[in-house]
């Protein structure tokens, strides 16, 4: 399984303690500070810091399974991930992302400045949304199988409104 944007690993040490091996690449080295502090003895986990898309460029490895959460998939252009994630993963392998919907009107390549110290310029995020149908289109052109894409709503009982973006593609066979 590999994880990207795999953060402070919670989610790559929960597949690693299940006997699955989990491999996690963040951009942070703090995060995978904090995942190496918090999981370091879930046997099975690798973390690598650095881009995703230069991992999966660099790696030889084909996995079972590629998934974000919340993570690199959202950070990363859709054209130079989804060609990436297929070649890194077994035919019949599944691709899984989640991210927050996008904002009515918002599509495509959004950018937002986020506030560093007084004398810095604001660092600069940039995050790719998309409709549902979009990201149908957009798997399938890819070469992905089998592919859902919804929205989970926020739960009914908490004040937050905003949902969840799930996206589940399947690598086709050879
Ligand atoms: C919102 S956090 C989510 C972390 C984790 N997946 C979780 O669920 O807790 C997003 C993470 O993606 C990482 N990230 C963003 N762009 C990335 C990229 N291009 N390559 C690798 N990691 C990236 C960030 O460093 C950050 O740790």
């Amino acid at each position: 399984m590999l994880d990207l944007g795999c953060g402070s690993g919670g989610n790559a040490a929960h597949l690693a303690t299940l006997g699955m091996r989990a491999v996690g690449v963040d951009l942070s080295s703090g995060q995978l500070q904090k995942a190496r502090d918090w999981w370091g003895d879930a046997g099975g986990m690798e973390l690598h810091q650095g881009d995703a898309l230069e991992h999966l460029a660099g790696t030889r490895t084909v996995f079972d399974a590629v998934y974000s959460v919340f993570g690199a998939a959202w950070f990363c252009d859709p054209g130079l991930m989804l060609p990436a994630v297929h070649a890194g993963l077994r035919p019949g392998g599944v691709f899984a992302v989640s991210q927050r919907p996008p904002v009515e009107g918002c599509y495509g390549c959004q950018a937002s400045y986020i506030s560093r110290g007084p004398d810095e310029d604001p660092a600069i995020v940039k995050r790719w949304d998309y409709e549902l149908d979009v990201w149908s289109a957009l798997l399938k052109e890819y070469g992905f199988l089998d592919v859902t894409a919804m929205v989970l709503p926020a739960p009914e009982d908490g004040k937050r409104t905003v949902g969840t973006l799930l996206i589940r593609a399947v690598r086709a066979g050879e």
